[in-house]
């Protein structure tokens, strides 16, 4: 029964990839435009990408146990895994910044530097669907 739904993961990577870019894209123009409203649309997305992401830590570590043990399998795994747990990092920091700088989206330096915060999230979400990528049509990882 259990076995018609794995892997697990690839079902479980789509929704917090489209919600975190989302909330990235309305963070970002809502800063540019000065637009509070379009600020707190990304930061909901980005909210509800982080627990998807968390979602899928869940269902990736799971799928892992089934993975051949290979030297490149596992290599690419494990970048793969660092670079899910800098996204969790990252889009937690995204969310706690406003928390703590009220003033983050008046501010030069600050609002820059949240920016800059977005892109990262950006690139790590590129990087992660690039070696998850590598391991399902690169190593067969997943492909019964
Ligand atoms: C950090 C813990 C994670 C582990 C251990 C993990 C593990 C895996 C494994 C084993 C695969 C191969 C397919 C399978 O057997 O399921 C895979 C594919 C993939 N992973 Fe992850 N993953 C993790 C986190 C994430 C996160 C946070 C994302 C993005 C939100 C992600 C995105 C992907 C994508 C896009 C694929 C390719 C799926 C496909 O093309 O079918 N993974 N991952």
């Amino acid at each position: 029964m259990l076995e018609s739904f794995l892997p697990l993961h690839p079902r479980t990577v789509h929704f917090p990839i489209a919600l975190t870019l989302v909330g990235v894209a309305f963070a970002a123009l809502g800063l540019f435009r000065q637009r509070p409203q379009w600020i707190a649309y990304g930061q909901m997305n980005l909210l509800l990408g982080w627990l998807g992401a968390l979602a899928a830590v869940a269902t990736g570590l799971f799928d892992q146990s089934a993975a051949p043990q290979t030297p490149e399998v596992l290599a690419v795994i494990n970048q793969h895994i660092s670079a899910g747990i800098a996204l969790l990092v990252t889009i937690g920091l995204a969310l706690y910044w406003p928390l703590r700088n009220k003033r983050l989206w008046s501010a030069g330096r600050s609002r820059w530097g949240y920016l800059a915060l977005l892109l990262l999230i950006v690139a790590l979400i590129a990087v992660e669907g690039w070696l998850g990528g590598r391991l399902v049509y690169g190593l067969g990882v997943g492909v019964h």
